[in-house]
């Protein structure tokens, strides 16, 4: 059964249809890619996967639950990282972990571990109000990770990231996947792809125009660039 049943689901804001009648599924384990150009429905997709938004029509499935008939059920399995950080200025790195962890219900002994595995134990008592873009960022992952949710969602994780910041983040995604962790993800960034995601899916003006393996995706064509502006050719 896979992890994730999205079925003929479609997202209108007033007349405009960001998301039409699309269906995709993903297996549990996978690490799949969310891709279109800019207004594609990226953003809507993930969000309504994430539960802060409903569908229009269609449904979406999470670990076998309906997402908003039962969002209490599945809150539990699924972390978010967004453009929106949720992280509060005004507390310290450490405090906005403590923060979380009991709003999670989980114990505090994860906050070290996982600011340590961001690389940012040494700034765990500075106000976030004070970080850097790419350090919330990094402290935004570590919150999602928290509660050891079974499927990680990430909105353009990589995006205004340094060097150092998108290898600790693909270093993360990569090992939590190899343990099991489900990971979705939308991205600008096909290397991103090509180095963390086996699946994807591309979005154009709401539509899904392909999805499957980057092999399928490629089709006949020589890169995933050259297949993904043939799919997408005709926006902007
Ligand atoms: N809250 C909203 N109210 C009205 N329209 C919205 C809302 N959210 C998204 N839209 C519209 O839905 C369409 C898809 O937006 P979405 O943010 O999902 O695109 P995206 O693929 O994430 O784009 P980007 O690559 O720029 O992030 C756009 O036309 C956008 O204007
Ligand atoms: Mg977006």
């Amino acid at each position: 059964m896979p992890i994730i049943e999205i079925t003929d689901m479609t997202k209108k804001f007033g007349r405009h249809v960001a998301l039409d009648r699309v269906s995709l599924s993903i297996e549990e384990g996978e690490s799949f890619a969310i891709l279109g150009p800019n207004g594609a429905g990226k953003t809507t997709l993930v969000r309504t996967l994430s539960t802060l938004l409903k569908p229009s029509a269609g449904t979406v499935k999470i670990a076998g639950f309906d997402a908003f008939e039962e969002p209490e059920r599945i809150k539990k399995e699924i972390g978010v990282v967004s453009h929106n950080p949720f992280l509060y200025d005004d507390l310290k790195a450490r405090e906005n972990m403590a923060f979380y962890a009991d709003l999670y219900g989980v114990g505090h002994d994860r906050v070290d571990v996982l600011l340590k595995k961001v690389g940012l134990q040494e700034r765990a008592e500075s106000l976030v109000g004070e970080f850097s873009r790419g350090m919330k960022q990094r402290l935004s992952i570590a919150r999602a990770l928290l509660h050891e949710p079974k499927i990680l969602i990430l909105d353009e994780p990589g995006a205004g990231l340094d060097i150092q910041s998108k290898r600790m983040f693909y270093d993360t995604i990569k090992e939590l996947n190899r343990n099991g962790t489900t990971v979705v993800l939308t991205t600008h960034y096909l290397e991103e792809v090509e180095e963390l995601c086996q699946k994807a899916a591309v979005l154009d003006r709401g539509a899904l125009r392909a999805s499957g393996t980057l092999d399928e995706i490629k089709g006949s064509a020589t890169t995933l660039e050259d297949a993904y502006i043939k799919l997408t050719g005709g926006a902007i």
